[in-house]
């Protein structure tokens, strides 16, 4: 059964006004609701073949990769299916890229197809959302394609330089508020974590603390609707094109004139990992 914490819990039982304003049994309940809805959700994952946390980890040995590899480093065109598995046996040749590269020639000669990137920044745009979570959810997951461990805290550091702190902030923190229910936005903890993480997976202090402190910033919103429009974000049949955001990048993501990796600045040389992952030191 995962272990909820408290914020967890005031959340999922609808906020702490709400809860006062139970009774003893409705109060009594409502955590009863919530444990057996939690646990319902875990058996059927368990079920339907969902592994525990301590499978994934002996499976370690039996991998040539470790999980947080990036997709840029893994053999297949997507990189990895969903739980992180390389797709095909060798890595694809990479195209050159320009002298000077924009974001949107990181998006077409390294990240495509980069399709969750991009059905997420539409949807987003789709539910009205400001420019700032566009922005947000089309660079989400962008630290993906170089290392997966703590990929909001990579993703943000990259992203820094160029985009309005409230960007970084959502990026950052998306990655903690994924595990955490909002009832109020209607947003519960995905079922695909269970087969990624594990059924019986409890996330680690670290985690717990920044969505403490997401939950509380006047940018919680902006964070939780990056997760909000990425839960949906997977649709194969769906194709859409960098070009879409061509005016919300050049509002909103400051380009240097050099080229991104050739400016000089603190993470210069993460997006020259991005242009050529084939770089043997
Ligand atoms: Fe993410
Ligand atoms: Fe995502």
């Amino acid at each position: 059964m995962l272990i909820e914490d408290r914020e967890r819990l005031i959340s999922a039982l609808g906020g702490v006004a709400k809860i006062a304003g139970m009774d003893h049994e409705a109060r009594a309940d409502a955590l009863e609701d919530y444990r057996s809805a939690q646990l319902d959700a875990a058996v059927a994952a368990r079920l339907a073949g969902a592994p525990t946390v301590a499978e994934i980890a002996a499976k370690t040995p039996t991998r040539t990769y470790r999980r947080g590899v990036g997709n840029l480093f893994l053999p297949g065109r997507g990189g990895s299916n969903l739980v992180g598995e390389p797709t095909e046996k060798t890595v694809r040749q990479l195209v050159r890229m320009p002298e000077q590269p924009m974001l949107a020639d990181f998006f077409k000669l390294r990240f495509a197809p980069g399709a969750h990137l991009l059905q997420s920044a539409r949807l987003a745009q789709r539910n009205g959302a400001s420019e700032d979570v566009v922005l947000a959810c089309l660079l989400h997951d962008i630290a993906n394609f170089m290392l997966k461990c703590d990929h909001g805290y990579w993703g943000a550091q990259i992203i820094e330089p160029y985009v309005s702190e409230k960007v970084a902030f959502a990026v950052r923190y998306h990655q903690a508020l994924r595990f955490f229910p909002d009832p109020a936005v209607n947003y519960e903890y995905p079922e695909t974590y269970f087969l990624i993480f594990g059924v019986d997976y409890v996330s680690p202090p670290h985690i717990q603390a920044a969505y403490d402190y997401a939950r509380n910033h006047k940018w919680y919103m902006e964070a939780r609707l990056v997760t909000l429009n990425d839960l949906y974000a997977f649709d194969e049949n769906v194709t859409v094109s960098i070009d879409e955001f061509e005016d919300v990048i050049g509002r909103n993501f400051r380009q240097p004139s050099e080229g991104l990796g050739y400016d000089n600045s603190p993470v210069a040389h993460m997006w020259r990992a991005l242009i050529n992952p084939d770089a043997p030191l």
